[in-house]
């Protein structure tokens, strides 16, 4: 059976107290960390010293999401802070596969994502140098967007390219996972599922990301019997 991650975003957590935020979801199997240059997209976040900060005080790896301009250029920096995992966007690399080889030469995974109307087809031959393909499943910028059920062949497309070649690629999704839009995604093929406000907008974030987790795996466990 694939793993199934429920990596929480703290774009939704309370920015001021990020070292408790980062406490509450301890039982993540990464955080979410969505750096924005309001360039790639129209908002603005956290920039790297930040995220040195919550690397070094996170108690669950960190798994980094660059909605920024010019990946090439400023990804690699990321990858020296030594954070478990870097995705840069496609639509923002120049050289995505030179690119892809600097993030695990300096020890971090590489991902890759993809906005929904980017096709995963042109990236195809390249899966083998990553170790995470994120398909976007809402416009990126912004938490408590609705999932975009438009995504849903492109997911099961990437997931039937990864099984076919053998490779061990993840498919991460990101935007409006909840305990119900999990279950669809899990069918199509994911199995790293990325949480904003489906867990910090609850009471409980570690219950949230249980009962996630548990909707996920249910579904992996169908897809894999059958
Ligand atoms: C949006 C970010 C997401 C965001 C998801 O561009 O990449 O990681 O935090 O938030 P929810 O889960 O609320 O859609
Ligand atoms: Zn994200």
């Amino acid at each position: 059976m694939t793993e199934c991650c429920i990596n929480p975003s703290i774009l939704s957590a309370d920015f001021v107290n990020l070292e408790a935020e980062l406490q509450r979801i301890s039982n993540a199997d990464a955080v979410h960390v969505d750096v924005m240059d309001n360039h790639f997209v129209p908002n603005l976040t956290i920039g790297l010293p930040v995220v040195q900060r919550i690397q070094a005080v996170s108690p669950v790896p960190v798994d980094a999401h660059l909605m920024i301009a010019d990946a090439d250029r400023w990804a690699p920096g990321f990858a020296d802070a030594g954070l478990a995992s870097v995705t840069f966007h496609a639509e923002a690399s120049i050289a995505p596969v030179k690119l892809a080889r600097e993030l695990r030469a300096r020890g971090s995974k590489a991902g890759m994502a993809l906005r929904p109307g980017t096709a995963v087809e042109p990236y195809l031959d390249m899966l083998s140098e990553l170790d995470m393909l994120l398909i976007m499943t809402v416009e990126p910028g912004f938490g408590g967007q609705s999932f975009l059920d438009l995504t849903l062949p492109k997911i099961r497309r990437a997931r039937a390219a990864i099984d076919g070649s053998g490779i061990g690629v993840a498919i991460q999704v990101d935007g409006g996972i909840t305990e119900e839009t999990i279950v669809r995604a899990a069918e199509a093929g994911a199995n790293v599922f990325v949480a904003g406000s489906a867990v910090y907008g609850a009471a409980d974030p570690a219950g949230a990301i249980d009962r996630l987790r548990e909707a996920g795996r249910q579904r992996l466990r169908a897809g894999s019997a059958e």
